[in-house]
């Protein structure tokens, strides 16, 4: 909606900027930006051995890297120097509130130190059989679509199954059907219109006027009051429960003993959904497709499955035994890596290898360069799981392979996400193949996470 809107105030809008990439002047293409940064950026730092500045009008001093020393540095060695950019603290902070995602500095240790605990082994267990729950529940729509023969989007399948994985996983089923759908509704809203306003800066009064930033202001109003309402009536039922809700109640900060307030909880909540789901439904959208192209896979996967849940259900404790399957989902990830750059503001002058970073700079860590680097992955664009066999973990740099970033903002849900798409991975493939719809265009759109752009049409067939 946000788009259709759009298009027909596009002819004011400026089309071409002036920049300076590496010291030369050129003209860049604002739209083409917009709709596809992932080339530009590739074919630059090629140009430019893996780091470059670019001068804007809006901001002299972007940097730009798939350098692993780089991005080492400033993720992990001299991280304190380095904060989440407005983009994330203003523009995501304003939909998402102040969580984990959006908060910067003390306040943001302050809460990852509450938290993190959370994410423990015993609490993955616990919400391990919620997960499969969901997973079981879900795959009887691919039944549906498998004994009718109807194409179905793999992606909005996927988004639509992480999204409830993650939401029954805060919540267990504190939630009903009909209000889970209009916050699902409401945060892909929220999302879109976050992505537009930052990558459209030049459409912003627009937005004003056309009132779709209202509208954003008012959904996000109804989310949080929703929210409030979920917080309220647990603490009010006294009930103890094994969901990440029960845990954020139930969390003391180290220093004053005291719990956090309705309103931080709330904001986490709604940071961990976001967070928690757009990303996995990437990654298994896109894995997806792969496997179609690499039945040997599949059938190495289905082997260990049999193997290790020979009942057909996936334990927790069957996890460290799917290691092949493990492996096909972190090289699936290496090639589409769902958060494609992570983004850093210098707050003092800084240096990396003899590269200046003044203060500042906003720096863009290009993790999907990093991935498919020829000088750090043989054969780098070929699907081949094995590298992530634990005899070559050796051979690779600390962060040259960071799906989930690096350093102490390192995803605090990465552990939930590796055995939710095991889950998966190991469910799905089990009762079903699938076939791609031909001809269809696929496309990667790498908006905060990089989503295939017009969806990934398949079939089911049951095995
Ligand atoms: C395949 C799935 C996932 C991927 C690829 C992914 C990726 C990432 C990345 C790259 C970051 C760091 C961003 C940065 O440094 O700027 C991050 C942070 C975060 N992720 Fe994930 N994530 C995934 C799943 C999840 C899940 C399932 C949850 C929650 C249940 C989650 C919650 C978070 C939170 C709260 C942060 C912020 C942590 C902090 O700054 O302290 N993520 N994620």
């Amino acid at each position: 909606m946000i788009e259709t809107k759009e298009r027909k105030s596009k002819s004011a809008a400026p089309k071409k900027q002036i920049a300076e990439i590496g010291n030369v002047r050129k003209w860049i293409d604002l739209p083409q930006i917009a709709k596809n940064p992932i080339p530009i950026i590739a074919r630059n730092l090629r140009e430019h051995g893996g780091i470059y500045k670019v001068s804007t009008i809006v901001n002299p001093n972007i940097i730009m890297t798939d350098r692993v020393e780089v991005i080492e540095h400033v993720l992990q060695r001299n991280n304190r120097n380095y904060h989440k950019s407005k983009l994330q603290t203003e523009g995501l902070g304003k939909y998402l509130g102040k969580g984990l995602l959006t908060l910067n500095g003390a306040p943001w240790l302050k809460q990852r130190r509450l938290i993190q605990p959370g994410f423990h082994k015993k609490k993955l267990e616990e919400l391990s059989h919620t997960m499969m729950n969901v997973i079981d529940q879900e795959h009887r729509i691919l039944d549906q679509y498998a004994s009718s023969g109807k194409t179905f989007d793999m992606s909005k399948f996927m988004m639509e199954l992480t999204y409830k994985v993650v939401v029954r996983g805060l919540f267990g089923t504190a939630t009903d059907e009909t209000s889970l759908k209009r916050m699902g509704h409401i945060i892909d809203f929220l999302q879109e219109l976050i992505i537009n306003k930052n990558r459209k800066p030049y459409m912003r009064p627009w937005f004003w006027l056309n009132r779709t930033e209202h509208k954003g202001d008012q959904m996000k109003a109804e989310v949080d009051e929703f929210l409030m309402q979920v917080i309220d009536e647990r603490r009010s039922s006294g009930k103890d429960s094994s969901d990440l809700l029960d845990m954020l109640l139930k969390s003391r900060y180290e220093d004053t003993g005291e719990p956090m307030s309705s309103a931080q909880i709330r904001d986490e909540a709604l940071v961990l959904i976001a967070a928690g789901h757009e990303t996995s439904a990437n990654a298994m959208t896109w894995l997806f497709r792969l496997f179609i192209k690499h039945p040997n896979v599949v059938q190495k996967i289905r082997e260990e499955v049999q193997r290790v849940c020979p009942d057909g259900q996936v334990h927790f404790e069957h996890l460290p035994q799917l290691s092949y399957t493990k492996q096909c989902i972190e090289e699936g990830m290496r090639l589409h890596p769902p958060a494609w750059a992570v983004d850093r503001v210098a707050l003092e002058d800084d240096e990396v290898n003899g590269f200046p970073i003044p203060k500042g700079s906003l720096i863009i860590s290009f993790i999907y360069g990093l991935h498919r680097r020829a000088d750090l992955w043989a054969d780098p664009q070929a699907f081949i799981p094995e590298r992530f066999h634990k005899d070559n973990a050796k051979s690779r740099k600390r962060f040259q392979y960071i799906p989930f970033g690096g350093g102490p903002r390192l995803c605090i849900g990465n552990s939930f996400a590796m055995m939710e798409m095991q889950m998966i991975v190991a469910t799905l493939l089990r009762r079903f193949d699938f076939s791609m719809i031909k001809d269809q265009k696929i496309e990667a759109l790498p908006l905060i996470t990089l989503r295939p752009k017009y969806g990934i049409k398949m079939k089911a067939h049951l095995r």
